[in-house]
């Protein structure tokens, strides 16, 4: 049903401000991207990720001055950071503005919002004139896209418009931050660091792994997962030697002569964080294309954006003892 893809900003306005949805690219991954004043749109949305209706929506605006649009009782804070990060991969958890959706916001009394850094983006958030929600392109709990054909490959079937803007710039979604007593809480770890809030707030805390009621479902323990089962290990050398005569597939933080016979993606030569986080989705698209029975992954050095990164990879991948199938592997 894909009609069209196109680098467009009139043509994507002209579908969005007839209520449809349109997907989007950002500096972090694409969005599936509705009018904030169409619960048309919203639900298509909802509809289309098959996302469950408890989960919120980001809302996307164009500057600084459209926040009051979206949000009320905006904290001083907000407003340094966004002076330092915004536009940019950071998401505020604000108190809403009485014509906020209950569909964005799940009827919860908070809105997620955050200006993205695209300049086909920004473009496209000025002709349609309203703010714009919108969830990773992907359906819910699999990986997100980074690329025009990601999203094409997800919802070829059902979507009808692609705003193309090249591969994401980060490749890792936002961070997401809100304030419990005033203080800045970090509760999605993303490509703004802890560090870099940090040197503009002072002290902030983590509240990532929250089982039984996520604050944000990005929070959910299992998500952004490729079909094949991905096992995260600081062993992977040593496994790839147990799993010598399968069919498995090997992806490495940094280049380095392991000298076994597997099929090796390494997300950043000379060991960028950035280089790798660009990577990372990109890769586990298509090693998960390649008929692996499994896919082994070694943790990031845990600090700055490779705690986003690691963040992710414990998402993405199974528990050692849950895969047993095959005889692959069990531990
Ligand atoms: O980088 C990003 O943030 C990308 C691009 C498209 O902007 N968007 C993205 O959206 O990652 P999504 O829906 O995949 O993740 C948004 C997260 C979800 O985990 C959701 O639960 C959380 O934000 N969220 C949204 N509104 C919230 C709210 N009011 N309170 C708590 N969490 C919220
Ligand atoms: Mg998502």
């Amino acid at each position: 049903m894909i009609k069209i893809v196109t680098q467009s900003t009139k043509k994507a306005a002209f579908y969005l401000q007839r209520e449809k949805v349109v997907a989007i690219p950002t500096e972090t991954v694409y969005g599936l991207a509705g009018s904030i004043y169409s619960d048309k749109a919203l639900r298509t949305i909802f509809e289309l990720k098959n996302r469950p209706y408890y989960n919120p929506l980001i809302v996307h605006i164009d500057g600084v001055s459209s926040l009051e649009r979206v949000a009320v009782n905006i904290p001083q804070k907000v407003y340094d950071l966004a002076a330092q990060f915004w536009p940019g991969p950071l998401t505020f958890i604000l108190e809403k503005h009485p014509s906020v959706s209950d569909y964005i916001t799940a009827g919860r009394s908070t809105v997620a919002v955050r200006m993205p850094n695209h300049p086909l983006t920004l473009e496209l958030l000025q002709k349609v004139g309203a703010p714009l929600a919108a969830p990773s392109a992907n359906p819910f709990g699999s990986i997100s896209p980074t690329t025009a054909q990601h999203v094409f490959s997800y919802f070829k079937k059902d979507l009808e418009v692609i705003l193309d803007g090249g591969p994401c710039e980060f490749g890792i979604e936002s961070t997401i931050v809100g304030f419990e007593n005033n203080e800045l809480v970090v509760y999605r770890l993303g490509s703004i660091t802890l560090e870099a809030l940090e040197s503009v707030v002072g002290k902030v805390s983590l509240k990532t792994y929250a089982e039984d009621h996520p604050k944000a479902p990005g929070m959910l323990s299992k998500h952004y997962a490729p079909q094949t089962p991905l096992v995260l290990t600081s062993q992977i050398e040593s496994l790839a030697q147990q799993l010598l005569g399968q069919n498995v597939g090997l992806i490495l933080f940094q280049k380095r002569d392991l000298k076994l016979p597997y099929s090796i993606e390494v997300l950043s030569e000379k060991g960028s964080f950035e280089e790798a986080a660009k990577h990372l989705y990109d890769t586990l698209h298509r090693m998960d294309q390649k008929g692996f029975d499994l896919l082994l992954i070694e943790p990031f050095p845990d600090e700055g954006l490779g705690r986003a990164l690691n963040d992710r990879l414990k998402r993405a991948s199974v528990t050692e003892t849950h895969y047993t199938s095959k005889n692959v592997f069990c531990v």
